[in-house]
């Protein structure tokens, strides 16, 4: 069997391909079959008097997404999907679907979610999801390239890692559990032992809210560099950023152009973005009618305002202590905020990253654990780190879901993932 990427290499030759119908179309004396296999798209033709009629018989029950061999000469055709054609000299079916749910029309959104296992194969589904495994191995490869060790973290959890409001909690024995909101707290722990350290794998939050962008099991690569500080962190995320943009502008341009996405800002897209201290960016929305008063983490529709004015992915940095996560760094200048950034994309996109120094004084992190009303002996383990050679250190959390439909150039974060868990969606 070939594959059907590797068809021009067999032009001229006969060939067995195996795949799933995704189109048959017949005119009575020639059919044409779709067919597709994983790598790519053939479109095998038939033309009555020239197969058998076992053959012909074969195309008829041939329905959409059945299992079918073929064997056929390959011909370059510019119009065929893929650019090449087989002239079937024989077909047989391995398994006739049953009628197919999903038709070319317009379906609704619960719908296609609701049968998403076949969705999948969908051409706009295959596309975004391709681009999102070249994001994952794009990361794998930039972190790898940089000298970062990756650090498999636990998914269940005694301490709590961002805040207590979006928690997943299970009973672990008769001891509360939680699903990690975040593996950040391991990774840090891992940075004197290696230095520079990622994490990479699901993550969850008990999200009550139906957004375009919140998702309660997404994925998130988590590098940590220990003797960073904030500013070399940005421009370690900004680097990384325009990495996996240029890998999937490079190994994406087919899926790209399926999602029709207009790919010209994302060219655009290399170091130095854009920063913009919190403060004035409270100004500067204020200035455009918005009512977020200091101190408030920023909504979606603020970061849209401010990410209006570029075409670059824009650093906001230095939030008040009271929109954020407890183990972020005082900031020595403005002591009511913190050393963190989060990093927003254009467009409308919003918050891909969210990154900050960590509080490496024992005392102040200690303080802060109890402020947040966190249970502290939970954190123990975590204030030891602070006790034995404790050392500044910067890290950031970039959700790979997001970062993808920014990239493709979709709405809803929902279609990134093969199999989306939201509020009110478990199956499949
Ligand atoms: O800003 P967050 O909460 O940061 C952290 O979890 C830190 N521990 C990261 C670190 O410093 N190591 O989340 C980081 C990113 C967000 O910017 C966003 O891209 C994504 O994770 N994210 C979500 N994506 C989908 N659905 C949700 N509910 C998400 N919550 C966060
Ligand atoms: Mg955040």
């Amino acid at each position: 069997m070939v594959q059907i990427r590797d068809l021009g290499r067999h032009v001229g030759e006969t060939v067995g391909l195996v795949g799933w119908v995704e189109t048959t179309r017949s005119h009575g004396k020639v059919a044409f079959v779709v067919l597709r296999d994983g790598t790519g798209l053939a479109q095998c033709v038939l033309v009555k008097k020239q197969v058998g009629e076992t053959t012909w018989a074969a195309h008829e029950g041939a329905t959409q997404e059945s299992v079918v061999t073929v064997t056929g000469e390959v011909r370059a055709d510019d119009r065929a999907p893929g650019g090449f054609e087989i002239a079937v000299s024989e077909m047989a079916v391995l398994a006739e679907a049953e009628e197919y749910p999903i038709q070319p029309k317009e379906h609704g959104v619960d719908f296609l979610l609701d049968h998403r296992h076949l969705w999948l194969r969908s051409s706009q589904q295959r596309a975004g999801l391709r681009v999102r495994a070249e994001v994952e191995q794009a990361i794998h490869d930039f972190l790898y390239d940089r000298g970062f060790v990756r650090i498999d973290t636990p998914i269940l959890t005694g301490s709590i890692g961002e805040h207590a409001g979006t928690l997943f909690e299970t009973d672990y024995f008769g001891e509360k559990a939680y699903l990690a909101q975040t593996g950040q707290l391991y990774v840090e722990a891992a940075c004197p032992a290696f230095g520079k350290v990622y994490c990479f794998g699901p993550t969850f939050r008990a999200e009550k809210s139906k957004t375009r962008r919140h998702l309660t099991e997404f994925w998130m690569v988590e590098p940590e560099v220990a003797f960073a500080d904030s500013d070399e962190n940005m421009r370690l995320q900004e680097d990384f950023v325009s990495y996996i943009v240029e890998r999937s502008l490079e190994r994406c341009a087919e899926e790209l152009k399926v999602l029709e996405r207009d790919t010209s800002r994302l060219e655009l897209v290399r170091p130095p973005f854009p920063r913009l201290d919190y403060t004035e960016a409270v100004e500067r929305l204020k200035e455009k009618g918005s009512e977020i008063e200091w101190g408030a983490d920023l909504g979606a529709p603020d970061e849209a305002v401010l990410t209006e004015e570029h075409d670059l992915p824009l650093f906001v940095h230095n939030y008040p202590k009271s929109a954020k996560a407890f183990y972020m760094k005082e900031n020595p200048e403005d002591t009511r905020t913190v050393l963190c950034d989060d990093l927003l994309a254009p467009e409308g996109y919003g918050e891909i990253i969210g990154g900050s120094q960590r509080e490496d004084d024992l005392d102040r992190l200690r303080e802060r654990i109890r402020e947040e009303k966190l249970p502290e002996a939970a954190y123990s383990w975590y204030l030891d780190l602070r006790r034995y050679g404790t050392f500044p250190h910067s890290g950031f959390g970039l959700g790979v879901e997001r970062t993808v439909a920014w990239i493709t150039g979709r709405h809803h974060i929902r279609e990134m993932i093969p199999f989306p868990r939201l509020m009110n969606r478990l199956f499949p």
